[in-house]
Formats: C-alpha cells, sequence, structure tokens
C-alpha cells in the first residue's frame, strides 16, 4: 500500500489515470472513519473521537425556516442565480463590512458547498504547476490534497514550540517563513484556531507575518471555519482584517461547525470581485451554483444577532465543558500525552510515548481499546507520534472514549 495508507491505492487495471490525483490520498480522518465504520459493520462498539461533527442538531429557527421555504418558495426546486443567491450575499457582506471594517458587496462573496469548496478554488484559482504553497505545520489534511491536485507543492514550516514552566504553546516560525519564500511561493494559507492543535495566534504574531506576506507580494488564504469557538476570553485577531493585505485575500467560511450543518454542505468565500468572476468560471463548471435549500438554511442562521442566538452560546458552553472533561482525562495521563490546551476549536493534539508512528498507533487503538483516533501524521511531518482526539461528541461518549483510552494505556505499560 502506498505510504502506509489505511486504504489501499494501488492501480492494477487503471494505471493511466491523472498524476495529481495518483500523488494524492483520502485524509487520514476519513480513513480512520472508515476503518471505524468497517469495524462497527463487525459488531464491534467503537466510540468515535475522529471526525469533527458536532454532536447538536441545527438550531429549530433554521429547521423552521427550511420547511417554511420548501412549501412556499416558488422556485426552491430549481438552480440559484451561479454565485448564491442575492438576499444571503447581502447578508454576509453586512456581516462582514461590520466585522473585518472593510467594505464588502454581494459581488465579492461566493456560496460554496462549505469551506472545504472555498478552499478547493482558492487553490484552484491562485495555484500553477509547482507553485508553492505555505502552510504552518501541524496543519488541516484537506490542504496538502488540494494544492497537489492543482499541481502546486505544500511547502510545512513547522510551528514553533516555546517552553513555558512545565507547559508549551505553539506559534508561528517567522524567521523559517521568510527563509522559506522563493519565487514560486504563491500564498500562505492561515487557520486560526487552528485545526488540530487549538492554537489562536496572537495579533503580533499576524501582524508580522502580514508584512512578510505583503513585502513578498504573495496571497493570503484564510480558513475560519472555527472562528466563533474561542475560549477563555482570548482575544481573537483575524489577519484577513488587515485592509493593506487587500486585494490578494481569499477567506473561507463555513457554516457546518458553528450550526451543526455540517450536512448541509454550505459556506462561503470572499475576495476581490476581480477573482471572484475567476472563480466563478470554476463554480459554473463544478457545480452550477451551492444546493438551494442549504442557502435557504444559511440565509435563516444569519438571520439571527449572536448575542442573541441562545442555541449557538449554549452549545459553545457544553464544548467548553468537554474541552475541561478532556484536559482532566489527559492529566491522569500525562506520563503518557503531552499536550496544548487548545484555546479554539474543538479539538486536542497530543504526542504520546511509545515507539509506534501514529497511523499504527490509531489502528492499535481502534482496535485494542474500541476507539477511532486520527493519526497525526495526516497533519503533516510535525503530526508523527501524536494523535487527535476531539472534544464535539456527546460529553457521555468522550468520557467513554477516554476511559477506553485510560485502561489501553495502563494495559501497555504492563
Ligand atoms: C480547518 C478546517 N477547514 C475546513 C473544514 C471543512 O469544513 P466544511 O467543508 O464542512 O465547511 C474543516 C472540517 O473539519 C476544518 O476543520
Amino acid at each position: 500500500m502506498k505510504n502506509n495508507s489505511l486504504i489501499d491505492y494501488s492501480l492494477k487495471k487503471n494505471k493511466n489515470i491523472n498524476s495529481y490525483v495518483k500523488k494524492s490520498e483520502i485524509s487520514a480522518i476519513k480513513e480512520i472513519a472508515y476503518l471505524a465504520e468497517k469495524e462497527k459493520q463487525k459488531g464491534k462498539n467503537i466510540v468515535s473521537l475522529s471526525v469533527g461533527v458536532p454532536f447538536y442538531k441545527m438550531p429549530k429557527y433554521i429547521k423552521d425556516h427550511v420547511i417554511k421555504t420548501i412549501n412556499e418558495k416558488e422556485d426552491i426546486d430549481k438552480y440559484t442565480f451561479f454565485p448564491g443567491i442575492l438576499p444571503l450575499r447581502k447578508k454576509i457582506a453586512e456581516k462582514i463590512s461590520f466585522e473585518l471594517k472593510i467594505p464588502t458587496s454581494p459581488d465579492e462573496i461566493v456560496i460554496t458547498a462549505g469551506s472545504m469548496m472555498a478552499l478547493k478554488y482558492a487553490t484552484n484559482v491562485l495555484i500553477n504547476k509547482d507553485d508553492e504553497v505555505i502552510v504552518f505545520s501541524p496543519y488541516f489534511s484537506s490542504y496538502k490534497e488540494q494544492i497537489t491536485l492543482t499541481g502546486g507543492k505544500i511547502k510545512e514550516i513547522p510551528l514553533k514550540i516555546n517552553k513555558n514552566k512545565n507547559d508549551f504553546f505553539y506559534s508561528i516560525d517567522l524567521k523559517k517563513t521568510e527563509k522559506t519564500i522563493n519565487k514560486k511561493t504563491k500564498a500562505i494559507i492561515v487557520n486560526s484556531p487552528n485545526n488540530p492543535t487549538g492554537t489562536v495566534y496572537n495579533k503580533e504574531e499576524l501582524i508580522k507575518l502580514a508584512k512578510i506576506i505583503k513585502k513578498n507580494n504573495l496571497y493570503l488564504i484564510t480558513d475560519e471555519v472555527y472562528d466563533y469557538l474561542i475560549f477563555d476570553n482570548i482575544s481573537y485577531f483575524n489577519i484577513a482584517s488587515i485592509s493593506w493585505l487587500w486585494p490578494k485575500v481569499i477567506r473561507c467560511f463555513s457554516f457546518s461547525k458553528k450550526y451543526g450543518m455540517t450536512g448541509w454542505r454550505v459556506g462561503y468565500l470572499h475576495t476581490n470581485k476581480e477573482l471572484v468572476n475567476q472563480i466563478l468560471k470554476i463554480h459554473d463548471a463544478t457545480i452550477v451554483c451551492n444546493n438551494h435549500l442549504s442557502q435557504e438554511a444559511a440565509l435563516a442562521a444569519l438571520s439571527k444577532n449572536e448575542n442573541e442566538d441562545d442555541d449557538i452560546k449554549n452549545y459553545i458552553n457544553i464544548l467548553n465543558k468537554n474541552r475541561e472533561i478532556m484536559i482532566n482525562y489527559l492529566g491522569q495521563m500525562k506520563n503518557f500525552f503531552s499536550y496544548n490546551k487548545p484555546q479554539g476549536g474543538y479539538y486536542v493534539f497530543v504526542k504520546y510515548k511509545y515507539p509506534l508512528k501514529s497511523k499504527e498507533m490509531a489502528k492499535k487503538i481502534l482496535y485494542e481499546a474500541g476507539v477511532a483516533v486520527v493519526p497525526g501524521i495526516g497533519f503533516g511531518k510535525t503530526g508523527e507520534y501524536h494523535l487527535r482526539f476531539s472534544f464535539c461528541q456527546k460529553t457521555q461518549e468522550i468520557i467513554e472514549a477516554l476511559e477506553r483510552i485510560k485502561k489501553f494505556i495502563n494495559l501497555l505499560k504492563k
């Protein structure tokens, strides 16, 4: 099997396929979910800390709007205007203008099937063969595949690990970033809060990074999927709010996590009109327009002022409690795991002390403990000997999974 993949990608009958597709892989997150599903089909009891699908349902006010729309909107079965329905793009443009203090028009928005499609378009529209894109490692697995599929190359810059008494925290290695940039460098991807480490980059480091981006005339791609989920009153600074980085910015946003609507596949891309018009060519050739009903669901999601949205506030509170529970358990296993308490998002990236590489370790935990966790290597080279645990599941499932892992570790020691 290629690269120690958990899924067999060997090509016996179809050798002559696109070379970039050949080079790419399904993310480690999906691979472990696939193996876990196979175990479940055999009747095994598996608890999952792997995929980032929040436990909660889409709020009722969104569901009510969707039902009403199915019954009452005359053209709901039809394609929409291809960039997305105007009321939704208007609402998003208003929100952006207010939040980023950057005047934004609906023509600068494309409604996409989740942020994944927005990221795919961002890489498609910018990257030529052999162009390089910088990511800070560990990074969200799909960046690598999206860059590979365009013929570009991913350049991983390890996050700096800073010691802090008994603890440590991650930061962007600005010196290494400057050194890595060359004529082929096209863009830098910033994901804050970061998946998988939960790091929220601070304003100072982001301003320094912005200066590097500007000086080298690079594009900035932001992945803002977890921007709503910041803990401990940490201040969140959005690098895309720096006006002098525009127009070379493409922002990718999602309704998936915040509103518990991963299956509705709706998000958006925000950039300048010139790039939007190029991206629309890809959009038209890919999907024509995003799902009509999902766009209506997104419109309903934005109809509530965030401070008045008790559903979302409640979900965030539960996720925060889950985080505390997970950190508490990991504290009981601190001879085996080291980790940084996440400041945002809903994952903990743990380093383990055991001489097995992360794909093997994740399989061992799946088959012996009955818990699905994601191998760290799926998040880049720096992720080896790490695992990602997510805490977006129901509290009881998280407790069950961590109890199983605790038992598993105790047995390993004997
Ligand atoms: C950092 C990050 N970006 C993008 C995505 C894709 O999310 P979606 O396509 O559902 O918006 C995810 C999903 O887990 C993610 O964690």
